[in-house]
């Protein structure tokens, strides 16, 4: 799909990469942005430097993780520019630890990283089908298809966005419905940023790189234009997801030792 002349809403679209997304979509011709997020000033934000470059766009207050807020936010979106080109399900949160993390936590992971996924689907997919075409995008991570070392919560949720997007795309394909799965390793963001949150700093980071959100932006462009399902701008991660399915146990020693290194850099940040 090429983004010009499109109708394109991103949740999280305040910050990080769906910020990047945000301006790359306006930067290639889309017809208009609609920019979601739960700070709704920074949503303002970045519409407000959409619409200084010419493209329409609308910033709005936005929890993903809530059905109404999405509802609400598809209603407003049709109503001032029309029916919606591309969906991107990108608002997403971490929570660093295991199983020992309280239910309350768990549960906001899956209402923000999955449901809201769902929440879209459901609510963009019965005009999409109407009408025989439509775009989701669905910011997963590498995490979904690998694990996210330090994170169960993030790892879990993770995996079930990728698994959404592959039902979405199998089941919805042959009506029309274009489904990518966005999967980066680690992005200079908020999340990113911060050496314990983004998990793998140490590791996929310090070896595959830190991408800045517009370096993202611009592979997902590509993505969306070859309409292909994984878009991967690091795109060693095939191999690791290769490899992984290869032969199981050997990924899972490989893990292991490079969980065990990550700890040892947490215990002595100098080296
Ligand atoms: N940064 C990375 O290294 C990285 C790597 C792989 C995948 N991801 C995924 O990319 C997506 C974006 O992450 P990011 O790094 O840009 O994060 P970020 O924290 O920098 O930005 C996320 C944006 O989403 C907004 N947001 C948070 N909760 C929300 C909610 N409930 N409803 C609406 N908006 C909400 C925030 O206000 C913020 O503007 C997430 O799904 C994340 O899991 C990030």
């Amino acid at each position: 799909m090429e983004l010009a002349g499109r109708v394109a809403v991103v949740t999280g679209g305040g910050g990080g990469i769906g910020e990047g997304l945000c301006r790359a979509f306006s930067a290639e011709g889309a017809r208009a942005v609609v920019v979601a997020d739960i700070d709704g000033d920074a949503a303002e934000r970045v519409a407000a430097d959409l619409a200084a470059a010419g493209t329409k766009a609308l910033g709005l207050r936005v929890d993903a993780g809530a059905e109404a807020d999405i509802v609400e936010l598809v209603r407003r979106t049709e109503d001032g520019f029309g029916p919606i080109d591309l969906f991107c399900a990108n608002a997403g949160i971490i929570v660093i630890g295991g199983v020992e993390v309280p239910d309350d936590a768990w549960e906001r992971m899956w209402r923000v990283n999955v449901q809201s996924h769902v929440y879209a689907a459901r609510a963009v997919l019965p005009g999409m089908l109407a009408r025989g075409e439509g775009y989701l995008l669905h910011t997963a991570s590498a995490a979904g298809l690998l694990t996210q070392l330090g994170s169960a919560p993030y790892s879990v949720t993770k995996h079930a966005v990728v698994g959404l997007a592959e039902w979405l795309a199998i089941t919805h394909g042959d009506a029309g419905i274009r489904v990518s799965c966005l999967c980066p390793q680690a992005v200079q963001t908020a999340m990113g940023g911060g050496r314990r949150v983004a998990g793998d700093a140490v590791s996929t980071a310090r070896r595959d790189g830190v991408l800045l959100p517009e370096e993202v932006a611009r592979v997902v462009v590509e993505g969306l234009r070859d309409e292909r399902f994984l878009i991967l701008p690091h795109p060693e991660v095939a191999t690791y997801e290769q490899r992984r399915a290869g032969d199981r146990d050997r990924w899972l020693k490989g893990m292991r030792r490079m969980q065990a290194a990550m700890m040892a850099a947490w215990r002595s940040p100098t080296t």
